[in-house]
């Protein structure tokens, strides 16, 4: 049977199948066994409770959805002493996701959840309604160093980031973070996105613009794991319309070590759990013995000279 467990530096994964940030809490644990999956990653946590963006927050279109949930939480007092109690009680690796509007508390949050329970710290500087100097820091190279710095400054916590697909040069800044310190790349959060009713004339979402999740996402996050993985030694976990164990596939051989999933735990709260079987599956039909092959291993040495260059290296 085949081994599905990767690293990511010095964690080491069960199988590549992680929930994403948001789209997943602990209490899925009464549908699906979360000591499954690969990790378990918890909802961005923020400094002081909010109540998250005004009403509606999601809206279909026709490839998706898109949302503006406004991260809304208890704040890091209540995330600490209530939430992360809660995921220690499963076995896979706890994944804290934080974000701030400033550098220097970002910094300070990371320091603050750096707590024995926790095992990996995300930062989520990638909230696609938010500006590139509060919160967004992944939209600029600069303010993405200026960020990871300041947090690499304050936790040995092993330290992943969570880049935006809206960035022009995704190259650009992962090499940034990856300058900065972080051990991994999470690659992508939601794509900035807008809908208007026709019957009001009026932005479908409370707070207009809001981050589209969709299957349809995965060719252009694809694209983004495949540039990035190029340029940068750092392992890269790929999230972005995955619903099915070959997506898994496509991104590991793209170059990530792991992926993340949202939407379809939204469609079918068992779907993690049957893509681990089914990657299992793929992997023992294919006679491969260690998932880690797949890694990179994207057969198109003989299209390096492909005279469309700028489209192989960031955009
Ligand atoms: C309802 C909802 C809430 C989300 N909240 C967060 C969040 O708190 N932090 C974060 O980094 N990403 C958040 N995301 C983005 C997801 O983590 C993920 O990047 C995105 O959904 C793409 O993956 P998918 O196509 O598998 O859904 C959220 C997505 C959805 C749909």
């Amino acid at each position: 049977m085949v081994d599905l467990s990767v690293k990511i530096g010095d964690i080491t994964l069960q199988n590549p199948i992680q929930p994403a940030s948001g789209a997943f809490s602990w209490e899925y644990n009464d549908v699906i066994d979360l000591n499954r999956l690969g990790a378990l990653v918890a909802k961005t946590i923020c400094r002081e409770p909010r109540l998250g963006n005004p009403t509606p927050r999601m809206a279909e279109t026709e490839a998706g959805i898109i949302q503006s949930i406004g991260l809304p939480g208890k704040g890091i007092e209540y995330f600490v002493d209530h939430i992360v109690p809660e995921y220690a009680k499963f076995k896979p690796p706890l994944v804290v996701s934080v974000n701030s509007e400033t550098i220097e508390d970002f910094a300070a949050l990371a320091e603050e959840l750096s707590v024995p329970d926790v095992d990996v710290i995300e930062a989520n500087i990638s909230c696609p309604t938010r500006n590139q100097t509060g919160g967004n820091f992944a939209m600029h190279e600069d303010y993405t160093r200026d960020c990871i710095t300041a947090i690499r400054a304050k936790t040995k916590k092993p330290l992943w980031v969570k880049l935006s697909p809206n960035a022009g040069d995704i190259v650009s800044i992962a090499r940034a973070a990856e300058a900065a310190g972080a051990d991994c790349l999470v690659i992508a959060n939601t794509f900035l996105s807008l809908k208007i009713r026709t019957d009001n004339f009026r932005p479908a979402l409370g707070n207009k613009f809001g981050g589209l999740v969709s299957p349809a996402l995965k060719p252009i996050v694809l694209r983004m794991v495949y540039q990035v993985a190029k340029q940068v030694k750092i392992p890269i976990i790929g999230v972005g319309g995955v619903t099915k164990a070959e997506d898994v596939v496509e991104y590991m051989l793209a170059g990530a070590s792991a992926v993340g999933i949202g939407y379809a735990g939204f469609r079918n709260p068992t779907a993690l759990v049957q893509i681990i079987d089914d990657l299992e599956a793929w992997c023992d039909e294919r006679g491969i013995k260690k998932v880690t092959e797949l890694i990179g291993a994207v057969k198109d040495a003989d299209m390096e000279s492909d005279p469309l260059v700028a489209a192989s290296v960031g955009v």
